[in-house]
């Protein structure tokens, strides 16, 4: 994972690089590093945490011309200063920052060791290091170039050496990799967010370049130069803030009718006519955490919908497991990303059977964009905090519309549906601070229901648990006596979620079986309180009734709420949860 920046610049690279990796933080938070090199040599700076503990930490070098940083999320070693990036070669001839993953690092750093090479940190990104001040190359390229061959895995890095070259040098294989080169400012990042706007370069697996101040040159893994065309830079990140609100989490919870709205706008007029066109057996849908839950949700509309076999997997196991696939899937990928590396795997094996590929994503650019034969905006607007809330609510409204793009009138409905829910949302915004005082000591908490309403728990006790670290489990609510009962002690919160009429006595069931048993029962529901026994529960919330298809969105809020509130409550920051981050670009 992680996030690297490096610039060239003679007046604010220091600069550059800080405002670049703040906007990298998505990718990772554990600690942070920037090696910069003026005329007397490279200056290296780390530190767990964040950009700001690496800002506060670092000198201001005013003559520094060439600098790269790097924010990290840990896969081998420690969250460590030790290692944090960037890692110098031990003769301190190269410094580099790596994403990704060296999957032949243990072998390679055996046979450097055994040339006598001692490694300083923990990482298997130092054989990049190691391996760049190998060889003497009378070419920095071919020296590139002979050390990547040696890598498997996957990797985006820059490389600078300790000389008075203006010059970076990056190589590129699976991880994300661009680079921006205007008006004597040259920046390589792993996202064009990083980029002012304008023209940049997209690095393909494989090739490599040498990036200066007013020019790049690319090269294929042969060495030969090669021509690369710009592509425009639509990503520029909006200058995002909190709004007034005390978290990104909280402000992107209440933006939630907005984004539906905007879902609405981007996809009344959207020309469905070629996924119309296609000769649909069954469908798959694919993504990870919050989204793979979208997938659930997604896969009972097109059920229900298009009476079609569909089924939602985990795209980490989608990518290894039996899968029987052909021409006439359907495979729809769902990330708020676009980024996800089990994700674009798991796309990259679907290509190989079909071409009926769709993506529903928040990132235009993003890599599984770029991959699917269709992208779906899902219009939710940038999402800061790392735990996925108005980005959930707009993936399962998209594949809502999606189950009913196979015919105009049903469209023409549902996009009314969508309209009317953002509307009702605008008005339903519950304080949940009590019920969140009565859990938030808990050390174990579990969410039921039923149909729908087992996905809507999933997705509740995902959110919970990331924020609150509170150990949080969902069941379908039948599933109780088949073993988890055994769980249940005196005062153990089992929170019911309960939307459907027509099943409303047997999860009822269910959550009494919890209560005889010792469990403390709370309720969320939209059926009236005579049918649900409301008096059995500590505390019940009541839902507005909107559509029984899209009560699914609703019932999410106030179970992101709460998991919100009971983070705050715990001193946790909901928006940078520990050992998470907001796009998990290694498997
Ligand atoms: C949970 C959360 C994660 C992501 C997952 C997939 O709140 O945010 O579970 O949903 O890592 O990320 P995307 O949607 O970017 O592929």
């Amino acid at each position: 994972m992680c996030g690297i920046v490096g610039v060239i610049d003679s007046k604010d690279c220091q600069k550059i690089v800080f405002e670049g990796l703040k906007k990298l933080q998505y990718r990772g938070y554990d600690s942070a590093g920037i090696c910069l090199k003026n005329d007397k040599g490279l200056h290296t700076y780390k530190t767990k945490g964040t950009i700001d503990s690496l800002i506060k930490k670092s000198p201001e070098i005013k003559d520094a011309y060439v600098a790269i940083g790097h924010t990290r999320w840990a896969t081998h070693g420690e969250v460590s200063e030790k290692n944090a990036h960037p890692i110098t070669s031990l003769n301190g001839e190269w410094a580099i920052v790596h994403n990704g993953i060296i999957e032949n690092f243990e072998e390679l750093k055996d046979n450097l060791v055994k040339e006598g090479h001692v490694f300083k940190t923990e990482t298997d990104s130092e054989v990049i290091a190691s391996l760049l001040s190998l060889k003497n190359f009378k070419n920095d390229v071919e020296n590139l170039i002979w050390a990547t061959k040696k890598l498997k895995g996957s990797y985006a890095f820059c490389a600078m050496k300790n000389d008075k070259e203006r010059s970076i040098f990056i190589a590129k294989n699976k991880s994300p990799l661009y680079i921006y080169c205007k008006d004597n400012t040259s920046i390589v990042a792993s996202d064009p967010i990083c980029f002012p706007e304008g023209e940049y370069y997209k690095m393909e697996d494989l090739e490599f370049a040498q990036v200066s101040q007013s020019e790049v040159i690319f090269y294929n893994i042969k060495g030969e130069k090669i021509i690369k065309q710009p592509i425009t830079n639509m990503a520029v990140m909006q200058d995002v803030s909190k709004n007034g609100y005390e978290h990104f989490m909280l402000k992107e919870i209440y933006e939630t009718p907005e984004a539906l709205q905007n879902l609405y706008t981007n996809l009344k007029d959207y020309d469905f006519s070629k996924i119309k066109k296609w000769w649909i057996n069954k469908v798959k849908l694919i993504g990870c955490g919050t989204a793979f839950h979208s997938c659930l949700m997604g896969a009972r509309f097109f059920k229900k919908f298009l009476k079609i076999d569909a089924e939602a997997i985990t795209a980490s196991e989608f990518r290894y497991d039996y899968e029987i696939l052909d021409s006439t899937t359907l495979c729809i990928f769902v990330s708020q990303s676009g980024e996800t590396a089990d994700t674009i795997a798991a796309a990259e094996k679907a290509k190989k059977f079909t071409k009926k590929i769709i993506s529903l994503t928040n990132v235009a650019h993003s890599t599984l964009a770029s991959i699917s034969s269709i992208t779906l905006p899902i219009s939710a607007g940038p999402e800061i905090a790392v735990a996925s809330t108005k980005a959930y609510c707009c993936q399962v409204a998209a594949l809502y519309l999606l189950a009913n793009a196979f015919t105009e009138k049903r469209f023409d409905k549902a996009l009314k549906k969508i309209k009317r829910l953002s509307n009702i949302l605008e008005r339903f915004y519950v304080n949940l601070g009590k019920f969140a005082f009565d859990i938030a000591g808990e050390n174990s908490i579990f969410f039921i229901g039923r149909g729908a309403d087992y996905v809507t728990a999933l997705e509740g006790a995902l959110k919970l648990k990331e924020i609150s670290y509170i150990n949080c489990n969902a069941f379908a609510a039948g599933e109780l006596k088949h073993g988890v009962l055994t769980l249940i002690e005196k005062e153990t919160p089992v929170i019911v979620i309960a939307t459907d009429k027509k099943i409303i006595e047997k999860t009822m069931n269910s959550a009494f079986e919890a209560k005889a048993r010792g469990a403390k029962l709370y309720l969320i529901t939209a059926l009236p309180p005579h049918l649900v026994n409301i008096e059995k529960f500590e505390m019940c919330l009541s839902l507005p009734n909107v559509d029984k298809d899209l009560i699914c969105v609703l019932t999410t809020i106030p179970l992101q709420l709460l998991a919100y509130n009971v983070a705050v409550m715990k001193g946790n920051n909901p928006d940078m949860p520990r050992n998470l981050a907001k796009a998990v670009t290694v498997e």
